[in-house]
């Protein structure tokens, strides 16, 4: 197995403009393990298993690249409808991957924070999920953010409530109640919005994730599955990122 290395060097694929432009968030949809294992004729638990090595990398280079927050779609509130056989590979992974790459994170300075309902997940892993963001509360490096049992609609749904409990507790008026208060209900909480989603597999949709913090994200759909999916393709989707022209509704 392939483990952290350190004093990468600036990629190769990123030109200096690039380099220059990077995005402050990075918010990614794994996509395409299971088409990767069906085209490698093995179990579709193989193809999550391999997707957290290219995980691995990203991670990695996302961090040797100094971007601020990089947020991992993991498991969607929608991916219970999967098969039991399915969704415990999944859940055993989440155990896995915290096994053999908390110590690493944890000493590279990497802040963890899981997106979604931990409550809902096993108590195994709502402890290893916890331990990690414990563990690494006051580290001051990489934001990385997983979203483990999320969905966007139903974190807003929570925001909602969470406000609304709010002014019927008397602690906030209706006017207080602004796009600022209602972003400081979300997970991402104090974190900037999403700059680049990228989604791997050649799929062009959300899949409910982010719709708050990707209102005005650039999106890329690299063709690879997630297995497949290297750092020189991620640097492609940085390349094109530093080459967009974002307006935000204004003139430049
Ligand atoms: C994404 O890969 C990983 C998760 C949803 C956990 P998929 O399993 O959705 O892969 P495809 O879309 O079937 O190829
Ligand atoms: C989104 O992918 C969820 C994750 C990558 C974790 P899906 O594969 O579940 O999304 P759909 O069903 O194709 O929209
Ligand atoms: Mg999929």
């Amino acid at each position: 197995m392939q483990r952290w290395l350190t004093g990468r060097q600036t990629p190769k694929s990123l030109d200096k403009d690039a380099f220059a432009a990077l995005p402050r968030h990075v918010a990614i949809i794994m996509d395409g393990n299971g088409r990767w294992a069906k085209a490698h004729r093995l179990n579709v638990a193989m193809g999550h298993r391999q997707g957290t090595e290219t995980l691995r990398e990203i991670i990695r280079h996302t961090d040797d690249l100094g971007i601020g927050a990089l947020t991992i779609y993991a498991f969607s509130t929608e991916n219970w409808r999967r098969s039991a056989e399915e969704v415990a590979a999944l859940m055993q992974l989440i155990l896995d991957f915290f096994a053999s790459e908390i110590d690493e994170l944890d000493e590279k300075g990497v802040r963890i924070l899981i997106l979604g309902e931990k409550d809902a997940l096993p108590p195994k892993q709502r402890d290893v999920l916890t331990e990690a963001e414990t563990r690494t509360a006051s580290n001051t490096g990489l934001r990385l953010n997983i979203a483990l049992n999320y969905g966007g609609r139903a974190e807003l749904t929570r925001a909602a409530r969470r406000l609304a409990e709010k002014v019927q507790a008397g602690e906030l008026s209706l006017e207080d109640i602004t796009e600022d208060a209602l972003g400081g209900e979300l997970y991402t909480a104090g974190q900037p919005d999403v700059d680049l989603l990228i989604r791997t597999s050649g799929e062009m949709r959300l899949s409910n994730f982010l719709p708050w913090q990707c209102a005005y994200a650039e999106f890329v759909f690299p063709e690879a599955l997630w297995p497949d999916f290297t750092v020189a393709d991620y640097d492609e989707a940085l390349q094109v990122f530093a080459s967009r022209n974002r307006r935000f509704g204004g003139r430049p």
